[in-house]
């Protein structure tokens, strides 16, 4: 302990994490702030250049609205999340960030992030919404913007940002460590924006110890967003919304490009369309089935009941889809031109934003031209920007939201002081890369007014700062003082270990919430049982022993994973239906009901330890 120096850092808006949303609350708030005589300090747990889901690039930009060409109007964008989500949707926020986020993928390009562009100048659209990309470099491009924009004197990295500083209901700050130098960071702030991103690995992933590590969603996110705003007291929303794509199988390689761009089919082992065969199924999920797109759940679960039905593997008919797409043309010539062209497409696709995708291709002698390839559902992961919907209950914009939604500051969750955008921010799905820019850049501008209208800070009580390190560095201290009581370190009465932490964890969500080898079905005695157990590797959390800081951070993104899943595992348990069957099926209450559709929210209330579930109503702004 006496070997943690404490840094304090003080600002007034302070930024946490360093992805998509923060990068894009970065550039908004440096902007204001600087306007205000306003300083503004932003803490990723890794390198921005390279950080959070963005992290190895992107093949599209999923997110276009195309307001000013005439494509689309805000409503139309609205009218298809609503739809993706069962009806669960907060509209006046993702019109919010739909009208935004054109002029975010404008910057994007500006910056110097390749667009494709047809012949006479316009983006070349993969679907409706989205927009394909040179991406590999994305994250590069937007996270320099950000760092130009806030200087490198206010950038933080690699400092994990532990634990919210609450003071008389407002949030004043954050604590964390860093994973690199025996530092102790105390950040105190006017405004804090969560931007941590999403989670991954609370569910147990389909790759055990040959690809252990290996899934769809980045291994940098551990559910630190959840954690932070549920233990700061926000209330929470559609956290029974866990996200579960399909993608190439096991090296997760993106679907989109396939589906839109190159109108391919996927089929059974039997060769039959699912989507084709199961629609019958689709009128048991009125009105959400009839709809089109079909909701991207309905989609896994019509894919699903063949998997269960004993009809896989389930393929990608890529050899189809090249095919008809080369056959347009009789000229030979410029059909071997054609098939060229789309061959390197193919494998840009994967080599943009999956590279694994394309070594395994090129490890099973795959040619997309000639076979399929298999595609199957992942892991359930959090993700409240893109097909899932988990996040903090936050307030609208003052001139859409209905009176209910809207409590003074947009996107201020139920907590002073507290922003959250991105992953972060729940019941606003579909916002993707872009969205999640623009969400953090209205997120800051609302922090920086904020900062600038509240300026007198409640004092941070010292000795709650010291009992935070205390616990924070403890299982250090748990590891040093009794690694020698033992012939195997990994074996000791006195501590567990992250890794079997986490993997206790994963097969508790697995096995009782619904994960891959339940056929993502649980049931209120599951899940009842499944939360004793959680009560239980909660107790021992308390124990968890560190050897070294790599191993504290993985102490600590365990623990926030924890909290995650309970929040899960109570709203899953509150929401009385399945509503959303190619996430998770609840068999006994396998049908959707009228008087849930509703907002499943909850709130953990930290002076009494106590979670409270709440059902809060749909407001339509259309
Ligand atoms: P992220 O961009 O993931 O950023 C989270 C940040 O928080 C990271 O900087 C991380 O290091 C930091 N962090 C986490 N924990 C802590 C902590 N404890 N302390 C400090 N910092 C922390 N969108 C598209 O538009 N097009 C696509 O083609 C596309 N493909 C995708 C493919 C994959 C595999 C995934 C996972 C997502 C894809 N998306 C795509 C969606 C898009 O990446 C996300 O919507 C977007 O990145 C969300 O932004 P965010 O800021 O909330 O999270
Ligand atoms: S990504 O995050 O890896 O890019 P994905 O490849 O699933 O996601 O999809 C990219 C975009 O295409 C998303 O907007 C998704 O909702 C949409 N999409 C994917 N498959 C389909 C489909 N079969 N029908 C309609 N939209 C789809």
């Amino acid at each position: 302990m006496e070997k943690f120096e404490t840094v304090e850092v003080q600002s007034d808006v302070l930024i946490l994490g360093g992805g998509m949303a923060a990068c894009g609350a970065a550039v908004e708030a440096a902007f204001w702030a600087k306007k205000n005589g306003k300083k503004v300090v932003l803490v990723d747990k890794a390198s921005m250049d390279r950080s959070g889901a963005v992290a190895m690039g992107l093949s599209a930009i999923n997110q276009y609205v195309g307001v000013k060409d005439g494509q689309n109007t805000i409503k139309d964008y609205v009218d298809y999340v609503r739809n993706d989500l069962m009806g669960i949707t907060r509209e006046d926020l993702v019109a919010n960030i739909a009208r935004h986020v054109d002029s975010t993928v404008h910057l994007f390009e500006k910056w110097g992030l390749p667009i494709w562009k047809d012949k006479e100048g316009k983006y070349v659209h993969e679907g409706r919404w989205q927009l394909m990309i040179n991406g590999e470099s994305y994250k590069v491009i937007v996270a320099e913007a950000a760092k130009n924009a806030l200087g490198a004197e206010n950038v933080y990295e690699r400092v994990f940002i532990t634990e919210p500083l609450v003071e008389e209901g407002r949030c004043v700050g954050a604590v964390g460590f860093s994973v690199r130098e025996n530092k102790f960071y105390v950040f105190k702030a006017k405004s804090v924006i969560a931007a941590m991103g999403g989670a991954v690995h609370v569910f147990k992933p389909r790759s055990g110890g040959e690809g252990l590590g290996r899934s769809w969603y980045p291994p940098f996110n551990s559910g630190a967003s959840a954690y932070f705003t549920i233990k700061a007291g926000a209330e929470m929303t559609c956290q029974e919304v866990r996200f579960i794509p399909v993608r190439f199988k096991d090296a997760y390689g993106p679907v989109g490009a396939w589906f839109l761009l190159f109108k391919s089919i996927a089929t059974n082992g039997l060769g039959e369309d699912y989507m084709q065969t199961r629609r019958p199924e689709l009128e048991k999920w009125k009105p959400y089935g009839m709809v089109k797109p079909v909701p991207a759940n309905l989609r896994n679960w019509l894919m699903m009941l063949d998997v269960k039905d004993g009809k896989g593997p389930i393929y990608m008919r890529t050899e189809q889809a090249i095919g008809a797409i080369v056959a347009k043309t009789s000229d030979p010539k410029e059909r071997k031109q054609k098939l060229k062209e789309v061959e390197s497409e193919a494998w840009e696709d994967f080599l943009d934003m999956t590279i694994s995708q394309a070594i395994l291709w090129a490890a099973t002698n795959t040619m997309p031209e000639e076979k399929p390839s298999e595609i199957a559902a992942c892991e359930p992961y959090f993700i409240g920007s893109h097909s899932g919907a988990s996040g903090a209950w936050l307030s609208g914009p003052e001139d859409i939201a209905p009176k209910e939604y809207f409590w003074g500051y947009t996107n201020m969750t139920t907590i002073q002081g507290l922003f959250a955008a991105g992953d972060a921010s729940g019941a606003s799905s579909h916002k993707f890369s872009s969205g999640s820019h623009a969400e953090g850049r209205i997120a800051a501008k609302s922090a920086v007014r904020y900062a600038v209208e509240n300026p007198n800070m409640p004092k941070i009580d010292n000795a709650k700062i010291e009992a935070l390190k205390e616990r924070i560095l403890r299982p250090l201290e748990l590891f040093e003082n009794h690694k020698g009581e033992t012939t195997d370190a990994d074996v000791n009465p006195n501590y567990i270990r992250p890794k079997q932490y986490l993997f206790r964890l994963q097969k508790l969500m697995d096995e009782y919430a619904g994960g891959v080898s339940t056929n993502f079905t649980t049931s209120e005695k599951l899940l009842n049982k499944g939360l004793e157990l959680l009560e239980l590797l909660k107790e021992d959390s308390e124990k968890l022993g560190a050897g070294t800081l790599h191993e504290l951070l993985r102490c600590w993104e365990n623990i926030h994973r924890t909290w995650q899943a309970e929040a899960h595992m109570r709203t899953i348990l509150f929401r009385d239906e399945t509503r959303w069957p190619g996430y998770y099926f609840r068999s006994d209450r396998p049908a959707m009901k009228d008087d849930w559709k509703v907002f499943a929210n909850c709130t953990y209330h930290p002076n009494e330890k106590k979670w409270e579930m709440i059902k809060r109503p749909i407001l339509s702004i259309y």
